[in-house]
């Protein structure tokens, strides 16, 4: 289980830095084994920031992770991290060597982490876990990254993740380089892992691919949790009005938000205040110190008219 605590992070901006900004703003939440959590937020609601603290690539302002009870703060051998904590990232390109045949990818992983497994032991492994993911192996290896396509390349990924017997995935956007028939694919190897223990926390803008692909969702807006619960209450009982607001623009969810979206006229956030005040028909005087809180359930909701 992987559980965050209060975690904030904040970026220094403005002349001389000396102003902060939240770009993930005391956020609660936990993902179980065995599961997969959907954080959906438009461009800019911290997302990938929240990735990155799990996968230790930058350090939390405050608050924590802890994983399976453990603060990964205390987690000084790496290594030993990072074979429980993987990352898929939104370009596959990215995370290949364009020098090295597939094949090598598979390798370092034996020479990291299984040292002692002869190369034909791996080889069989290697195979299997290839075909598992739904592909021929004989069309995979022996070949260079630009020989295969986005899809193969997120899934051989994957399949590394499973190799390693990753424990706990973070995907970022894992599919949005992707044409629609490949991405169905992607995900389900993705719930298909599910059943060999690997849990996932799954970042999209994307509600739809969220819906479908996820136990729990979070909804995160500027960089603070808005609702929270099973996936099946956030999506048929939303309450919060942002989350109405998001569902109500279904039609345009396959659209990649945009950063600023319009306020109402005249309005901005106070201190304090909810960060959708501006842009809420709801929003007045009491929406201030919201609190995420439980209106049944498994299902939290950050609104003071709820
Ligand atoms: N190193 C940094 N310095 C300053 N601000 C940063 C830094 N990294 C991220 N930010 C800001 O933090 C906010 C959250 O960024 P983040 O990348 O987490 O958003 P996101 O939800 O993943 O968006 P997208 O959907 O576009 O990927 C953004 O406003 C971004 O500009
Ligand atoms: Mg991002």
């Amino acid at each position: 289980m992987l559980e965050i605590v209060n975690l904030s992070k904040a970026y220094s901006v403005g002349a001389f830095g000396r102003e902060k900004f939240y770009a993930v703003d005391n956020v609660t939440f936990k993902i179980e084994d065995n599961e997969i959590v959907s954080l959906i937020g438009e461009s800019g609601s911290g997302k990938t920031t929240i990735g990155k603290l799990i996968l230790k690539l930058i350090k939390p302002t405050s608050g924590k992770i802890l994983y399976n009870g453990i603060d990964i703060s205390s987690f000084k051998n790496l290594k030993e991290y990072y074979r429980h904590v993987q990352g898929v990232f939104q370009d596959p390109y990215s995370s290949y060597n364009p020098i090295f045949k597939i094949d090598r990818v598979f390798e370092m992983v034996r020479e990291e982490f299984y040292a002692s497994t002869s190369q034909n032991e791996w080889r069989n492994r290697v195979e299997e876990v290839i075909s598992y993911i739904g592909l021929n192996p004989k069309e995979i290896l022996g070949k260079f990254p630009h020989q295969l396509s986005g899809g193969q390349l997120q899934r051989l990924l994957i399949a590394r993740a499973l190799l390693m017997e990753t424990k706990f995935l973070v995907a970022d956007e894992i599919i949005s380089m992707l044409d629609a028939s490949t991405r169905i694919d992607v995900l389900n190897t993705l719930i298909k892992l599910k059943e060999t223990g690997l849990s996932v926390l799954f970042i999209t803008h994307d509600l739809s691919l969220g819906y479908y692909t996820s136990d729990k969702t979070v909804i995160l807006y500027r960089g603070s949790i808005m609702e929270y619960g099973s996936t099946e209450k956030v999506f048929n009982n939303p309450l919060h009005p942002y989350t109405k607001m998001l569902l109500e623009s279904v039609p345009t969810v396959h659209k990649k938000w945009a950063k600023s979206q319009i306020a109402l006229e005249g309005k901005i956030v106070p201190n304090g205040f909810c960060k959708f005040y501006d842009r809420c028909p709801l929003g007045d005087t009491n929406c201030k110190n919201v609190v995420l809180k439980e209106v049944e359930d498994n299902h939290q909701v950050a609104c003071v008219k709820v």
